[in-house]
């Protein structure tokens, strides 16, 4: 498993482009029809919290979670008022269920693909009947399969989610970071009511 807190300890951290993902301001904009406010959102992978400071400009609660304690130092340095919510630990255990939505950006795509069941299950366990899991995908990184980040294809993703979220729309997004551009694949799936099978 990659070590995280290596990275960040060292600030080897080359994904993090000092701004919130383009794509959620399009999802945020186009799709989201005032879902996200007010909306309990989880963020996992949250790095230096770009996307969570982005959710609550939005009016979300959103909560930023990330394995590695120095992102959490990094994320709360950048908010010293302490109105953001960020907490240390990984997306794999996490406990707190109820959530409204989780935003994914560049988790999935780090995590090792082994783990990607286990992610979906994570998923399936936070978000609540109805929620919505929203993310943008890293489908084609330029490293020949050599990551993270890891591609990863929209049957893929769907046969992880699809036994706890049901995929509602999804496009390439048209607002990306320039090495990003046609690379990635924004999808809203919402969280199925009857889904518990496999989740504690
Ligand atoms: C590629 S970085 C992306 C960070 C941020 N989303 C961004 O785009 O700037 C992946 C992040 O996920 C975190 N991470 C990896 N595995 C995790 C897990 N199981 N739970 C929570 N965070 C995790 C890493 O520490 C790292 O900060």
């Amino acid at each position: 498993m990659r070590d995280w807190e290596d990275h960040w300890s060292r600030r080897d951290t080359p994904w993090d482009k000092g701004e919130a993902a383009p794509p959620l301001f399009e999802y945020l904009e186009e799709w989201d029809d005032g879902f996200m406010r007010g909306a309990r959102v989880l963020v996992p992978g949250c790095g230096s919290g770009h996307d969570v400071r982005a959710l609550a400009g939005a009016g979300a609660k959103p909560v930023g979670v990330d394995v590695s304690e120095t992102a959490i130092e990094v994320a709360r340095a950048h908010d010293p008022s302490g109105d953001e919510e960020f907490r240390h630990g990984s997306l794999f255990d996490w406990e707190e269920t109820g959530y409204d939505a989780l935003w994914e950006h560049t988790c999935f795509c780090a995590i090792d693909p082994a783990d990607r069941a286990n992610y979906a299950r994570a998923a399936g366990r936070v978000v609540k009947p109805g929620g919505r899991l929203v993310g943008v995908f890293y489908l084609n990184p330029d490293n020949d399969g050599d990551g993270p980040p890891f591609g990863a294809d929209r049957a893929e993703i769907c046969r992880h989610f699809e036994p706890w979220f049901s995929l509602v729309r999804s496009r390439v997004p048209e607002r990306a970071f320039p090495s990003r551009v046609g690379r990635e694949w924004l999808a809203v799936f919402q969280r199925k009511a009857e889904a518990t099978a496999g989740l504690r």
